[in-house]
C-alpha cells in the first residue's frame, strides 16, 4: 500500500463520547461500539480502528424526543414561532461554523465511508452551497408570500408553516451531503429535530455537534447515536413524530413508519433504492456513451442511489460496446482516496465484496460471462467490478440493488424489452438514454417521463445540480427534494383569513403596523 500523506494519517482514536440533546452536550458513560475504517494503515492490510460512537438505547431516544417536543412546544416554541429572519441568522451562524471545519470532515469521509479526497471535498462544498441556497430560497418563498389577497369578500394571509418533530436519517454514501438535504430544510422551516447519523460516516459528524449547540435554540436540533433498530424505533412507536425524513432503503423505511401507530399524521420524505438502466440505441455516440457510462455506474464504486445499475444496449452495438466499456472499466485506477486520480476505492463496508461476488457467482451458474479481465478480483477491501453479460431476469444481479461494483448487461432487438422491464420494476428514480435520431427519441422520451422522474439525455444520472427536483416513483421515493422542493417538504400551508369588514381591517392593520407577529407579517426580507 502507498505511504498515507501525513495530513491525512490517523494519529488520534476520536473517543466520541458527547450527544446533543435539549441544547445540551451530554458525556455518554455507557457501551460504545468501535468505529473501523477498511483502510489499512499499516503495510500489511489491517482495517484501521478510527474511534468509538455511543451505542444508545430507549432512555436517550426518549429523552430526545422529549426534547424535541418541547422545543415545538405544541406550536408555541421559540423556534417554530420565530420571525423568518431570525431563524436564516441561526442558520447562518451554523454554515459559517461549519466551513471551519472542511478539512477534519473532508479527512473524516475518505477514511470512512472510502470517498476520494475530490469526491469527498465536493460533497463538503455542495453541502455548504446547499445551505445558503436554502437560505435564499427561504428569503424568496417568505417574499412571495408577504402580501394578502382576496376573494369572495375574504382576505388570506397565506404562508407555510412546520409540521412538527421530524426524524431525521440519512445514508452512508452521502453522510453529510444527503443527510443535511433533509435536516437543514426541516430545520430552517420551523421544525424540531432528532437526528442520528448513518452506520459508517458517524465521526465526520462529530465535529459539527458545537456547532447545532450553539447556533439553534435547545432542543431543535438533536443528535443520537446508536443503532436504527435501538433508537429510531422506539420513537416512532410514540406515535410523536410528524415527519420521518429517511434517504435510505425501503425496508428500512417500511419497517419504521410501520410502528407508527397512527399513519395518516405521519408525513414521509423518503429517498429510497432505485434501478437505474442506461439504454443504448443503436446510433448512440459510443465514446460519450462508454465515459458516461462508465461515470454512472462506477463513481464512487457504484454506491449511490443514482448509480446506473443496469445496462440495455441495442444488438447491433453490443459487441463494440462490450469490448471498449469492459477495456476502460479495467483501465480505472483503484487506490487509496487520496491517491491522485484514484476513481475505485475500498470499500467501507467489510461484507460488501462477499456479497458481489455472491452476485457474480450466481449470474455466471445462470449463464452470464465476466467480459472483463479482472472483473471480480479480490482486493483485501475491494472487489474489481465485474461486467456481466448477458444477464437474465432470473439472476440476482438484475434482480438487486447491488450498491456496489458490478455491472450487468442485457441487449435488446425491440425497444420494448427495456420499455416493459423498467414498466414492470419496482424501482422508478432515472435513466439514462443513448441515442441521435429525434424521431427515435421522442416518442421514447414522452414514454420514459412517465416511467421514471429525470430522463438523462446522453448523460448518466444523477441528482445535481440540487436545484433540481430528486424524487422517483414506486419504491423509489416519496415526496421531492431539491432546493426548493425541500422546504415545501418540510412545510404546509396554513394562514389567516378573515372577512372584509372595518373591525377586521383596523385590526390587521394595527397588527402590521405593531410588528408584533412573526407571522402576521408583509415585512421583505433581503
Ligand atoms: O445516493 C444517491 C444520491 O442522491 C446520488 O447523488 O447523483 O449526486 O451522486 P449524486
Amino acid at each position: 500500500m502507498n505511504s498515507i500523506p501525513e495530513e491525512f494519517q490517523i494519529n488520534e482514536f476520536i473517543e466520541q463520547k458527547k450527544y446533543l440533546i435539549n441544547g445540551e452536550l451530554k458525556t455518554w458513560s455507557g457501551n460504545t461500539t468501535e468505529v473501523f475504517s477498511t483502510i489499512s494503515s499499516t503495510e500489511d492490510y489491517k482495517p484501521t480502528v478510527l474511534g468509538s460512537i455511543p451505542d444508545m438505547g430507549e432512555p436517550e431516544a426518549m429523552a430526545a424526543l422529549d426534547a424535541a417536543m418541547g422545543a415545538y412546544g405544541r406550536g408555541q416554541g421559540v423556534w417554530p414561532t420565530m420571525h423568518v429572519k431570525d431563524r436564516i441568522e441561526c442558520m447562518e451562524n451554523f454554515v459559517g461554523q461549519m466551513e471551519a471545519k472542511r478539512d477534519k470532515i473532508v479527512k473524516l469521509l475518505m477514511w470512512e465511508i472510502g470517498k476520494s479526497l475530490p469526491d469527498s471535498q465536493k460533497e463538503f462544498d455542495r453541502t455548504v452551497e446547499y445551505i445558503y441556497d436554502t437560505i435564499e430560497e427561504y428569503k424568496e418563498l417568505d417574499r412571495n408570500s408577504a402580501k394578502f389577497q382576496k376573494h369572495d369578500g375574504v382576505y388570506a394571509h397565506i404562508k407555510r408553516g412546520p409540521l412538527g418533530v421530524v426524524l431525521c436519517l440519512g445514508p452512508y454514501n452521502y453522510p453529510l451531503n444527503e443527510t443535511f438535504a433533509l435536516l437543514i430544510p426541516a430545520i430552517i422551516m420551523g421544525n424540531t429535530t432528532i437526528f442520528k447519523p448513518a452506520k459508517h460516516g458517524v465521526l465526520l459528524i462529530t465535529p459539527l455537534l458545537e456547532a447545532f449547540q450553539s447556533s439553534f435554540p435547545k432542543g431543535v436540533v438533536n443528535i443520537l447515536f446508536g443503532r436504527g433498530r435501538a433508537v429510531a424505533a422506539p420513537i416512532m412507536q410514540t406515535g410523536k413524530v410528524d415527519v420521518l425524513a429517511l434517504i435510505g432503503n425501503s425496508k428500512s423505511a417500511n419497517a419504521l413508519q410501520e410502528q407508527h401507530p397512527k399513519s395518516n399524521r405521519l408525513r414521509l420524505v423518503l429517498g429510497l433504492e432505485a434501478k437505474n438502466p442506461a439504454i443504448i440505441l443503436p446510433d448512440a455516440d459510443l465514446d460519450l456513451t462508454i465515459d458516461e457510462c462508465i461515470a454512472g455506474t462506477l463513481s464512487f464504486n457504484g454506491q449511490r442511489c443514482t448509480a446506473l445499475k443496469v445496462i440495455y444496449v441495442h444488438e447491433d452495438i453490443k459487441t463494440e460496446f462490450l469490448k471498449r466499456y469492459s477495456k476502460k472499466v479495467d483501465d480505472l485506477k483503484f487506490g487509496n482516496p487520496w491517491d491522485n486520480g484514484v476513481k475505485l476505492t475500498p470499500l467501507p463496508e467489510p461484507s460488501k465484496p462477499a456479497y458481489i461476488q455472491e452476485l457474480i457467482d450466481d449470474a455466471v451458474a445462470k449463464g452470464a460471462k465476466i467480459k472483463n479481465k479482472k472483473g471480480g478480483e479480490h482486493f483485501d477491501n475491494y472487489i474489481w467490478p465485474a461486467v456481466l453479460y448477458p444477464v437474465t431476469k432470473d439472476m440476482r444481479v438484475y434482480q438487486e440493488e447491488q450498491f456496489g461494483p458490478i455491472v450487468p448487461v442485457l441487449s435488446f432487438s425491440d425497444i420494448e424489452e427495456p420499455l416493459n422491464d423498467m414498466a414492470e420494476s419496482n424501482y422508478g428514480q432515472q435513466v439514462s438514454l443513448f441515442g441521435k435520431d429525434v424521431y427515435t427519441l421522442s416518442p421514447l422520451i414522452d414514454t420514459l417521463v412517465n416511467l421514471v422522474c429525470r430522463v438523462n439525455l446522453n448523460s448518466s444520472c444523477q441528482r445535481g445540480p440540487d436545484v433540481y427536483p430528486f424524487t422517483g416513483r414506486k419504491d423509489s421515493a416519496q415526496a421531492t427534494l431539491s432546493v426548493h422542493d425541500a422546504l415545501r417538504s418540510f412545510s404546509i400551508r396554513t394562514f389567516v383569513a378573515f372577512k372584509d369588514n372595518e373591525l377586521n381591517n383596523e385590526t390587521i392593520q394595527q397588527l402590521l403596523e405593531a410588528k408584533l407577529s412573526n407571522f402576521v407579517s408583509t415585512d421583505y426580507i433581503l
